[in-house]
């Protein structure tokens, strides 16, 4: 086939989520295949709200292979696209479209190109995990187009190659990524520990204090921490392994009480508001958590919880006078109902919360945090075969 006069495009389209490690992975014993110190358990975000969507197009007119990230050209000369990219390319089967004459061998897989059209629904390169949405959903796409022939789990150690956290994004609920022992990776993948129905009641809160780049990107942070300390030594070998047990019971028993324990304890800030809320409550009701970027992650044990959460955030950290409750609160607004401040209620009449005990005025952050996203644990990958939804036009394989 490869035949340069032949004008088809051929196409396919996914959507991956993001996820949230609640025991992090700190640190890796190989930079280049991506092989973590510790295992690590995360729980996936609700794609309706933080996704990356992928169409990938081959076609024999295609001069080489070319990526467009959120609308801009980017290379693809990265070690990381590339490794996915040959993984994906080396495991392609026959694909055969009648309907618009295509058929496809697997050996021409290597000598097709392919352009790769992706879109963040959220601020790339805000720490919130973008990377492993988008080399989660360049793999899964990739495999749909090519017709890999692999499980979830061996694709998962394909995304690992592109970003570590990447093989958690390859499924829903709540996902350990296996640190593996064989030195080429191929044990270090992904599996479901739960799915997103088994423990449905969390609300997730993710509060974005600042949409500028990360200041120290978090594999060359990993890279500082391995060399230099001793204890994130200690961390992975003593302190993990226990924690990660831990956690899959209180996953596997939707102990909130575990959970968050578990969870704050694995972060490596602390936050204020947080901690005295749970004393005073006298039984967690927040987690929160922290990744390399500068947000923080809130999970409340159900909706009650949320809103009484959302309240509090909103007291110290009101939007600037300018913004409207409507933008600073995106995902599930409807969280603002149980914190009663639907319709036109006010979030500058909100009182102190009970747990200030003392007089002194609290300090509050005004215009600290840019919003908060409302969300809850999702599902993982899935294809999208409408043809309307891709993001590259099925005639010239260029973005739309
Ligand atoms: N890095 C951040 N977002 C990405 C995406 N959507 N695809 C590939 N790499 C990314």
């Amino acid at each position: 086939m490869a035949d340069e006069s032949q004008k088809w495009v051929l196409l396919a389209t996914a959507r991956t989520p993001t996820n949230i490690a609640v025991i992090k992975y700190w640190g890796k014993r190989d930079e280049k295949l991506i092989l973590p110190v510790n295992d690590s358990i995360s729980v996936t975000l609700d794609p309706d709200h933080l996704c990356t969507t992928t169409t990938v197009a081959v076609s024999p007119t295609f001069r080489q292979d070319r990526m467009w990230l959120n609308g801009k050209e980017i290379s693809l000369s990265g070690g990381r696209f590339q490794s996915c990219l040959r993984e994906i390319r080396s495991r392609g089967g026959d694909v055969e479209d009648k309907e618009k004459g295509i058929k496809i061998s697997k050996e021409d897989w290597g000598k097709l190109h392919v352009h790769i059209a992706s879109y963040n629904n959220f601020p790339t390169a805000a720490g919130l995990a973008s990377s492993a949405a988008g080399l989660a959903c360049f793999v899964f796409s990739l495999a749909k187009l090519m017709n890999v022939n692999e499980d979830q789990s061996k694709l998962s150690a394909i995304a690992r190659q592109g970003s570590g956290s990447a093989c958690r994004s390859l499924y829903g609920g709540f996902v350990k990524w296996i640190m593996g022992k064989d030195e080429n990776g191929s044990d270090s993948v992904a599996v479901q520990l739960a799915d997103e129905k088994h423990w449905d009641d969390l609300v997730i809160i993710v509060a974005v204090v600042s949409s500028r780049q990360k200041e120290t990107s978090s594999t060359s942070g990993m890279r500082e921490s391995v060399e230099t300390s001793l204890l994130l030594q200690h961390r992975a070998k003593e302190v993990v392994p226990k924690r990660i047990l831990q956690m899959e019971e209180a996953i596997r028993n939707r102990d909130f009480g575990s959970f968050a324990q578990l969870t704050c304890a694995d972060s490596n800030q602390i936050i204020n508001l947080a901690e005295k809320w749970n004393r005073a409550e006298g039984t967690p009701q927040v987690a929160y958590t922290f990744d390399a970027g500068p947000n923080a992650v809130l999970i409340a044990r159900n909706r009650k919880v949320a809103g009484l959460l959302l309240q509090r955030l909103l007291y110290y950290f009101p939007p600037n006078s300018d913004a409207d409750l409507n933008s600073y609160i995106v995902g599930d607004k409807s969280i603002l109902q149980d914190a009663g401040l639907g319709g036109s209620k006010d979030v500058e009449a909100l009182p102190p919360p009970p747990e200030i005990k003392d007089n002194i005025p609290s300090q509050k952050y005004r215009g600290d945090v840019s919003y908060f996203i409302c969300t809850r644990p999702g599902k993982g990958p899935v294809y999208i075969s409408d043809e309307s939804q891709a993001l590259l036009n099925p005639e010239t394989g260029l973005p739309k």
